[in-house]
């Protein structure tokens, strides 16, 4: 999207930068407000103005318009006439543009897990049994890479569990994938100059953000059913490539055999580094786990784990795996932005997994979210057969294709909303580029709290039914 003041009347100055067209159109309104260059009661550009102007679709102004009306910034949003709210110069604060947390009765939100089923009694009673035991020097500095009895269970848990190789002093205990993506990133571009990551397209905009805030630019490489199609890497010029090997996010799909032998050779080739997220291998339901990439080549593998799936986002706590050449980068650049990761927490994992306890919790999970997905994957095929799930072999969220001719996504998530359900598009949060994926829904199955997932999905098809997606 282009950065340039609109002809459509005000001038919005929508900039150029990281986040979507809809989060840049929503932040230049605000900015506008607040800075008191829109006062109250001025009127805004239609929406098919202000696309006209900025070069994107309309939806993603009338979605941006919407989100806006719903925060009090402006009203009338979705017809003609829109204007700056009276007293919007004093609306509160827009939630930061990262976070998807809603208010909402039913909540679909794709890449969470049921965080009502976090094993609090489990926690609780790993951190008494970890805190009787420790020694008092734990409670000093300490390793900057982690609490090294952390580090010895994690190297233990995903060679068991994922077919990784990893030495324990390569490991370093981050705030989940996020810090452990931006460690990366400041290793590639501390060590060449001017480097570029390849990413995923689609991928969370979230991370390109993380990665981007790193120094490096960014590469989008395109996905299909294969997953990543890493041969667009050749003669990129890339430093390295962030994948999701095990079930590609948002698509689902995972990598393929011969594009894993591919990005490995390049990878060698090039003195590439290759991240590997594996978010959600924990939750593969149908065929066994693929194992992951690193174990293949620890040498150009960065791997990535993290509890954000398998315990709760809000523990924080991830692990990455560095080739051995570069752990002394990653340890000094952990140091450089602020430190060693709180031992607490530490302890309480290490005993989580030493004791079994994790496994055993992953174990009912698993068990409990491959239930809630058959149950929506049938009540879909049976109710709704115009659409077309995929992405379900693993994870927390299935990709649900409309059909031609049916609603759109927008309209969808829209008669969930109105449904006091929250949905998202596949397009919002993901592209690089825009467009060049059939219109798609997320649903994120593993969302809701285990008691009202039944309520959820009837909701959930309340909403299928009003745009006519049910069959009678
Ligand atoms: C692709 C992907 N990677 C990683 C994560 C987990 O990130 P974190 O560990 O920073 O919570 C998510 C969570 O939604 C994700 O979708």
């Amino acid at each position: 999207m282009p950065s340039r003041q609109t002809t459509s009347g005000v001038d919005l100055l929508v900039p150029e930068g990281t986040g979507g067209p809809r989060q840049r159109i929503e932040g230049a309104i605000r900015e506008a407000i607040t800075s008191g260059r829109l006062t109250p009661r001025a009127a805004l550009p239609s929406t098919r103005a202000l696309a006209r102007d900025l070069g994107v679709a309309r939806s993603t102004v009338v979605d941006a318009y919407a989100q806006l009306s719903a925060e009090g910034w402006i009203t009338g949003a979705r017809g003609s006439g829109t204007t700056v709210a009276d007293g919007s110069e004093h609306a509160p604060p827009p939630p930061p543009a990262t976070s998807d947390v809603t208010s909402r009765r039913f909540d679909f939100t794709p890449g969470r897990p049921d965080v009502s089923a976090f094993p609090r009694s489990g926690w609780l009673g790993a951190l008494r049994r970890a805190l009787r035991e420790a020694p008092g020097a734990v409670f000093d500095y300490g390793d900057v890479r982690g609490h090294p009895e952390l580090r010895d269970q994690v190297a233990a848990y995903v060679g068991r569990v994922r077919g990784a190789r990893v030495h324990p002093d390569h490991l370093v205990i981050t705030a989940g994938f996020g810090e452990a993506l931006s460690l990366a990133g400041r290793v590639l571009a501390a060590t060449t100059r001017g480097a570029q990551l390849a990413m995923e397209d689609p991928c969370l905009a979230h991370h390109r953000a993380i990665a981007a805030a790193t120094g490096l630019g960014l590469v989008p490489v395109t996905v299909d059913g294969e997953g990543a199609r890493v041969e667009q890497l050749e003669g990129s010029g890339a430093a390295g490539i962030l994948l999701t090997p095990a079930h590609q996010q948002p698509i689902g799909v995972s990598l393929s055999a011969s594009r894993r032998g591919w990005v490995l050779d390049w990878a060698r080739r090039t003195g590439a580094l290759v991240v590997e997220d594996d978010y959600d291998s924990e939750f593969r339901f149908d065929r066994s786990p693929l194992g992951a990439l690193q174990g293949r080549a620890p040498d150009v593998v960065a791997y990535v784990g993290t509890v954000s799936k398998t315990l709760a986002p809000g523990v924080r706590l991830g692990w990455i795996a560095m080739p051995p050449d570069l752990v002394d980068a990653a340890a000094a650049q952990k140091e450089a932005t602020g430190g060693q990761h709180g031992v607490l927490d530490q302890l309480a994992l290490t005993e989580m997994i030493r004791s079994g306890a994790y496994d055993r919790h992953v174990r009912r999970m698993r068990l409990r979210y491959r239930g809630r997905r058959d149950v929506l994957l049938q009540m879909l095929a049976e109710r709704a057969p115009a659409v077309q799930v995929s992405g379900i072999e693993a994870g927390l969220q299935a990709l649900v294709e409309l059909p031609e001719g049916g609603p759109t996504p927008e309209e969808v998530t829209a008669a969930a909303a109105a449904r006091d359900v929250s949905l998202h598009t596949v397009t919002e949060h993901h592209w690089h580029v825009e467009g060049g994926m059939p219109p798609s829904i997320i649903v994120g199955y593993g969302t809701p709290a285990e008691h009202v997932y039944r309520e959820a999905l009837q909701a959930l098809l309340a909403t299928f039914r009003d745009v006519g997606l049910v069959v009678a």
